[in-house]
C-alpha cells in the first residue's frame, strides 16, 4: 500500500497529532505528516509540528468559532491538495467540517473523540460520562462523516472510570488511550485493512 500522506487539523494541544510523528519516526506508521493547520495562531499543536520539522500554519476561520466558514474550506482543502495531502486528520480540531472537505477527500478524514461513541458526542464528553455515572469510559477514531461525532468507527478502547475521578483525571486516562488508538487506526488505513460497509468498518487481514 502507499505511504499515508496526511494533513493534521488542530485547535490545542496536538498530543494526538504527537502520538502519530511518533508512532511514524518510530517505524511503526506508513505514513508522513505533510502539514499541520490550527485555527488558533498560537496553538501548541503548531509548535510541536515545526519541531519535527513539519510544515504548520495557522488557518484563518473567523468569524465563526464552531465552524468552518465556506472561504476558510476552501483555503483549507486548496493548502490540504497543494501539499499533496491524502488523508486529513482532525485531531482535537474544535470546528465542525462540512460536505465539501468531505467530499474533497472521500473516506479518508478521520475523527478522535473522546468517548465511547454513539454515547457522549460533542464537549467534554469526558465530564458528560462522569456525571452519567458510566463505570467505563474511552475513546473512538471514526471516519468524518456530515453529522457530530457519528460517522463510522475504526477503534475504540475503554478505561475505568474510578470512584475518585475528575473530569481531569478521567480524561488525562482516556488520553492515553487515545495516544495508541489513531496510531492503530491509520496503520489499519495504511495497511488498506479497512473497508466501510454501512455503518460497519471492516477489519481484513
Ligand atoms: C482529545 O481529547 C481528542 O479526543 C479531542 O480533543 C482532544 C485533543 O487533544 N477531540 P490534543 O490536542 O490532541 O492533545
Amino acid at each position: 500500500m502507499a505511504k499515508l500522506k496526511l494533513g493534521v487539523l488542530g485547535s490545542g494541544s496536538g498530543s494526538n497529532m504527537q502520538s502519530i510523528v511518533d508512532a511514524i519516526e518510530a517505524g511503526e506508521l506508513d505514513a508522513t505528516v505533510e502539514i499541520v493547520l490550527a485555527d488558533v495562531p498560537e496553538a501548541k499543536i503548531l509548535d510541536r509540528a515545526r519541531k519535527h520539522g513539519i510544515k504548520a500554519q495557522f488557518l484563518d476561520c473567523s468569524p465563526w468559532k464552531t465552524k468552518l466558514a465556506d472561504a476558510a474550506e476552501d483555503e483549507c482543502i486548496r493548502i490540504l491538495k497543494e501539499n499533496a495531502c491524502d488523508t486529513v486528520v482532525l485531531a482535537g480540531f474544535m470546528r465542525i467540517v462540512k460536505p465539501k472537505l468531505l467530499a474533497a477527500f472521500p473516506n479518508r478524514v478521520l475523527n478522535i473523540h473522546p468517548a465511547l461513541l454513539p454515547a457522549f458526542p460533542g464537549v467534554h464528553s469526558w465530564t458528560q460520562a462522569l456525571d452519567y455515572g458510566c463505570k467505563v469510559a474511552g475513546v473512538t477514531v471514526h471516519f468524518v462523516d456530515a453529522g457530530t461525532d457519528s460517522g463510522p468507527i475504526i477503534v475504540q478502547r475503554t478505561v475505568p472510570v474510578m470512584e475518585d475521578d475528575t473530569p481531569e483525571t478521567l480524561h488525562a486516562r482516556i488520553q492515553v488511550e487515545e495516544h495508541i488508538a489513531y496510531p492503530e487506526a491509520l496503520r489499519l488505513l495504511a495497511a488498506g485493512r479497512l473497508r466501510i460497509e454501512g455503518r460497519r468498518v471492516r477489519i481484513g487481514q
